[in-house]
C-alpha cells in the first residue's frame, strides 16, 4: 500500500500506566502506523505514561498541579493546549486521560482529538465501565474508539471490538481481556485515519 508522504502527527494524553500509549508506539515501530508521536502529555507528573515515553526518547510536558481531580483550571486546559500545538500535534489521543477535556483543548483541535473507552459505548459511560458491565450481567462488552465532544464519552464512534464477558470474570480479568483488545483496536484505528482510509466527522 502507498503512504501519504507525510506522517500522522500524534499527541498522546494519559494519567495512568500507557499501556495504550505503549501499544500506539510499538505499532509504530514495527511499522504498521504511519505515524510519529510528537508529544506525550499528562495531568499527573508522576505518572508511569511519562516515564515509559521518556525511556524511548520521545517528547514530554507534564501540567502543573491541579486543584481539581476530574478537570483542569482553564489556564492549565490552555497552556497544555499550547504546547500540543507548539509540538506540532495534528491529532491528539487520550488513552486513559482522567480528565474531562473542555474548550481550551476541544478548540485547538476541533474534531481531532479521539479516546479510547473500555466498553460498546452508548453502554457503560464513565468510570469502571467494565465494572459496569459486570454488574449488569451482559455476557458481552467490550471497547470503542470515539471522537471526543463536550458530551461524557457521547462524540461519533470510529470503531469498536466486542469482547465476551465469561463465568467466573473478575473485574480485573475482564478489564485485562478489554484491554488486549484496545491494544489492537486503537492503532487500526490511527492507521486508517493516517492513511486517509477513514475520514474524520467534521474535518
Ligand atoms: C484504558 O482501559 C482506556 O479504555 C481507559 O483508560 C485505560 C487506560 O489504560 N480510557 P492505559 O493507561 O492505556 O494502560
Amino acid at each position: 500500500m502507498s503512504y501519504p508522504q507525510q506522517k500522522l502527527k500524534l499527541g498522546i494524553l494519559g494519567s495512568g500506566r500507557g499501556s495504550n500509549f505503549i501499544a500506539i508506539a510499538d505499532a509504530i515501530e514495527r511499522g504498521e502506523l504511519h505515524a510519529e508521536i510528537m508529544c506525550v502529555a499528562s495531568d499527573l507528573k508522576e505518572a508511569p505514561i511519562l516515564a515509559e515515553a521518556q525511556k524511548r526518547g520521545l517528547a514530554t510536558y507534564a501540567c502543573s498541579p491541579s486543584r481539581f481531580k476530574t478537570k483542569l483550571e482553564p489556564e492549565l486546559e490552555r497552556e497544555l493546549s499550547q504546547k500540543l500545538v507548539q509540538a506540532g500535534v495534528e491529532l491528539l489521543v487520550l488513552a486513559g486521560f482522567m480528565r474531562v477535556v473542555k474548550e481550551p483543548l476541544l478548540e485547538s483541535f476541533k474534531n481531532r482529538i479521539i479516546n479510547i473507552h473500555p466498553s460498546l459505548l452508548p453502554a457503560f459511560k464513565g468510570l469502571r465501565a467494565w465494572e459496569q458491565a459486570l454488574h449488569a450481567g451482559v455476557s458481552v462488552t467490550g471497547c470503542t474508539v470515539h471522537l471526543v465532544d463536550l458530551s461524557l464519552d457521547g462524540g461519533p464512534i470510529l470503531g469498536q471490538t466486542e469482547v465476551p464477558v465469561l463465568k467466573n470474570d473478575t473485574p480485573f480479568s475482564l478489564h485485562q481481556r478489554i484491554q488486549e483488545a484496545e491494544h489492537k483496536l486503537l492503532p487500526q484505528i490511527l492507521q486508517k485515519i493516517a492513511t486517509g482510509r477513514m475520514i474524520l466527522p467534521g474535518s
